[in-house]
């Protein structure tokens, strides 16, 4: 197995930079279309063999480093006991959202084997079949809840907020119940085998970094610290928008921590030091441009990483449905030329 992403992870020395790209296997990709167009989105998370046929998509295609299972972040909700749709236009719908004690209440505790067996099953088959990392994931407990409380996408996260500000204990008791599951979730797909697993915090940077800290961090630190109890696998954890609080961020005790666009990658390792690696942190849209632009831009994010930890090479956010993925192709090729030492 080529192990480049995870010795960048562990913070040893690599023959050059791994990049792989957050939502790698979607939209872009033709041959994800293609597959997509006689199923939905639900029904291809919970089939395995094609779950893991999108997940080894952009392995092939693109020559990544590691390969990211195909599910999304509310699968583990929909088992606690919610409805869960998602609707072409508006995203994820999640109905009847929690608002008060007794939709707490109501949430189950998730035992995988049973209530998401696909899960592991798609781990089983990718790892008898990929030369490369399979990276498991799951959302944090904050960016869980925005969806749990909103009920989907949401502007100004007013419900979260106002449950947060008027009702602590309640929403303590909620992201005790989310974290208890995303722990169990994350443990199921390491003992099915994946080889790293990154915890998304989509949502984080809307919070302040003091309210960060109070309503968010401690539940991924819990996470965190379980899942190492257990077993020494990589743990990325990419706190989206949270450039403003990676004094905090790093405090979580991931491995790698994800970077998004808006701080230069220098300055981002200039606040964490040599206590984590960092993944990230090219802006998606500069897929966009020329190859000219985009060899340039990633040539300057591999130079502020030089004094890291490790670095993994990825977008600060998931790659767009618009994108050309000839650009996503070229990127590859370039971080792998520019950085090959
Ligand atoms: O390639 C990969 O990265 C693995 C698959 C993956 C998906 N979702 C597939 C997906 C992963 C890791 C996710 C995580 C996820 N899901 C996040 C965190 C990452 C982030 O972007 O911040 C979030 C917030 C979600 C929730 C979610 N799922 C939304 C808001 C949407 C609708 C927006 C959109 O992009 O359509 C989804 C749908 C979704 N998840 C799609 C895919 C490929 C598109 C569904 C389709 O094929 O129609």
């Amino acid at each position: 197995m080529n192990d480049t992403f995870l010795k960048a992870c562990r913070g040893e020395k690599t023959d050059y930079t791994p990049v792989w790209i957050m939502r790698q296997a979607g939209r872009y990709l033709p041959a994800y279309q293609k597959v997509r167009s006689k199923v939905d989105f639900l029904t291809l998370c919970k089939t395995p063999e094609l779950a893991a046929e999108v997940t080894m998509q952009p392995v092939d295609i693109l020559k990544t480093d590691a390969a990211i299972l195909f599910s999304d972040i509310l699968i583990p909700v929909e088992a606690m006991g919610m409805k869960l749709e998602f609707s072409e236009s508006k995203g994820p719908i999640l109905y009847d959202p929690i608002r008060d004690e007794v939709g707490v209440l109501k949430l189950s505790s998730i035992t995988p084997e049973k209530d998401v067996p696909f899960v592991a099953e798609a781990v089983r088959l990718l790892k008898s079949s990929l030369n490369v990392p399979l990276i498991g994931f799951s959302g944090a407990p904050f960016t869980l809840a925005t969806y749990m409380i909103e009920g989907g996408s949401s502007r100004n996260y007013i419900n979260i907020k106002k449950m947060m500000y008027q009702a602590p204990e309640l929403f303590s008791d909620l992201m005790d119940k989310i974290t208890d599951t995303v722990i169990v979730y994350l443990q199921a797909q390491i003992d099915a085998g994946v080889d790293a697993v990154q915890i998304f915090d989509s949502w984080a940077g809307v919070l302040s970094p003091t309210d960060f800290e109070i309503f968010a961090l401690k539940y991924v630190k819990r996470i965190i610290a379980e899942l190492k109890a257990k077993s020494n696998i990589p743990v990325i954890y990419f706190a989206f928008n949270g450039s403003a609080m990676l004094d905090k961020v790093k405090q979580s005790g991931a491995d790698v921590l994800g970077l998004d666009w808006r701080i230069e990658m220098s300055e981002a390792v200039g606040i964490i030091g040599t206590d984590a690696a960092v993944q990230g942190n090219l802006d998606p849209c500069t897929l966009f441009g020329d190859r000219t632009l985009i060899r340039d831009r990633a040539s300057k994010v591999l130079a502020g990483a030089r004094g890291a930890k490790g670095h993994v090479f990825n977008l600060g956010h998931g790659i767009l449905p618009e994108i050309p993925y000839e650009n996503a192709i070229a990127l590859v090729e370039e971080v792998h030329e520019l950085s090959s030492r």
